[in-house]
């Protein structure tokens, strides 16, 4: 199927390369011009384990274009992806002028057979109706120019008959494992009243949801889950809000166990086994962050209040995560007692592994605290430290080296459960440090081989 992709951020680079992989003719559109031409050459501006290599196949394939015209692409496309960013306001409210813009984009160009506008984009419960409202506004401004200036117009107004339906697919997909996550979705969700454009939609997602690209393809078919807009548009909040108060969840427990001497993984081995509960997102830590979580449980807390119903959960999930980012310095204090003069080694950055994003992230309130209270910070991050993304950072000092991180420590604290933090030389690293302490934010190493390396270890919740 003919398909664009509008947006090329993680959600849409990530939506147009796979839909290409699997022999879709996809054009993905940027307003981005350096963007654009990195992508041309098969590199991916984001860091994304087996994107580069799908863009790559699909290049080479000839399945997936690339460039800043938007006509071009919506001339192409029978299914139109809205895929830019919807970041949060100050408010807490989603900013959807890109989707506003984008949406009246397409309205000016859109014209000839039926098309489908789909949202992919996170967009505020009710987004849907207004999306066909403003192409419908786009189609006639457009209108409206070309009849004022007529003599010269290669398209005449009566030309301008669009048909197209709008649909909500929300996307599940986690920074880090984004091409894994698309290939093998739990479920495919889509939201509309038009059965053509649902039927397209389900043609669309064939090879996937028929698992032809999955890791176990003998696995049952995907379930697809329809329903009208504004259900699929709460799903996408009420999936996030679940899985954000699941691990605020735990980390209230853990803070309990801390008190009363349990330990919170086994506590969340033993509740997880509950096929009831489950297993997953049932690790404690300092918090959760990154791109999604913050902003979505946000939304749906601004937008039950829009609508006379306080969403008291919700907000206390977010008054935990926010106590948690700031349990770190609380286990510091207790370990150093005064921070001012002391140093602290950071162990990761990232809201989570195998991502560059600095989003939201729990490091962030920890070094704005330490320089704070006068510490200085230094830190080592996988992907961070070799990267630009370093000198971006103010308020610490980032190593090039893990090992060299330690020098001159008083304290470590593991922040992101990166892979490689598992075989680090943990006895050299004491070695460098006066009195060595570990908070391991993440509950990622094991107690007694740090303990054997010479550090005080220093868990959450055990
Ligand atoms: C999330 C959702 O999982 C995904 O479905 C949605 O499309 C976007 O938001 P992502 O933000 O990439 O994905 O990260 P995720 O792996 O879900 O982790 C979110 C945060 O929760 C991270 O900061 C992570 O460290 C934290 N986390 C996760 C925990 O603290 N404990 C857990 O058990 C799981």
């Amino acid at each position: 199927m003919r398909v664009c992709v509008i947006g090329t951020g993680y959600v849409g680079l990530v939506t147009g390369a796979c839909l290409a992989h699997v022999g879709h003719d996809v054009i993905c559109v940027d307003n981005n011009e350096e963007k654009v031409k990195m992508m041309k050459a098969g590199r991916s501006p984001i860091f994304e384990p087996g994107l580069s290599e799908i863009m790559e196949s699909a290049i080479e394939a000839g399945t997936i274009e690339f460039t800043t015209d938007l006509g071009a692409g919506v001339n192409h496309g029978e299914i139109l992806f809205i895929a830019v960013g919807t970041p949060p306001l100050p408010t807490g409210e989603s900013d959807t002028r890109y989707v506003e813009a984008v949406a009246r984009g397409i309205g000016t160009h859109l014209q000839g057979g039926y098309k489908v506008i789909v949202n992919k984009s996170t967009v505020p419960i009710g987004s849907g109706d207004w999306v066909r409202m403003i192409v419908l506004d786009g189609m006639a401004e457009r209108q409206k120019s070309l009849a004022g200036d007529s003599g010269s117009a290669d398209v005449t107004p009566t030309d301008i008959v669009a048909e197209f339906d709008v649909v909500s697919n929300p996307e599940f997909l986690r920074e880090g494992s984004a091409v894994y996550d698309t290939f093998n979705p739990d479920r495919i969700v889509l939201g509309s009243n038009a059965s053509k454009a649902l039927a397209m939609m389900q043609e669309l997602y064939a090879p996937i949801t028929q698992r032809k690209f999955a890791e176990d393809p003998s696995l049952p078919a995907v379930p697809v889950v329809m329903t009208d807009l504004n259900s699929a548009e709460m799903i996408k909040y009420a999936a996030n809000s679940f899985l954000a108060t699941k691990i605020s969840f735990i980390n209230e427990v853990a803070n309990i166990c801390d008190r009363v001497g349990a330990d919170v993984t086994q506590v969340a081995q033993g509740i997880g086994l509950d096929s009831r509960i489950g297993g997953k997102f049932l690790q404690a830590g300092i918090g959760w962050g990154g791109s999604c979580f913050p902003k979505d449980v946000s939304a749906l807390v601004h937008t039950a209040d829009d609508y006379g119903y306080e969403a008291q959960l919700l907000k206390a999930a977010v008054e935990v995560n926010q106590r948690q980012r700031l349990l770190a310095l609380e286990k510091l204090q207790k370990e150093l007692k005064i921070l001012k003069g002391k140093t602290v080694g950071l162990l990761g950055l990232t809201f989570k592994p195998d991502t560059d994003d600095m989003r939201d992230a729990p490091s962030l309130l920890l070094i704005e605290n330490l320089n704070r209270l006068g510490a200085k910070v230094k830190a080592y991050d996988p992907i961070v430290s070799s990267s630009g993304l370093r000198d971006g950072l103010t308020g610490v000092l980032v190593e090039t080296d893990p090992e060299r991180l330690a020098d001159g420590c008083d304290a470590l604290v593991l922040v992101t459960d990166w892979k490689q933090f598992q075989s680090l030389d943990y006895g050299n690293m004491a070695k460098q440090m006066q009195n060595p302490v570990l908070i391991d934010g993440r509950n990622f190493l094991n107690r007694e081989e740090m303990e054997k390396a010479g550090f005080r270890y220093v868990g959450i919740g055990h």
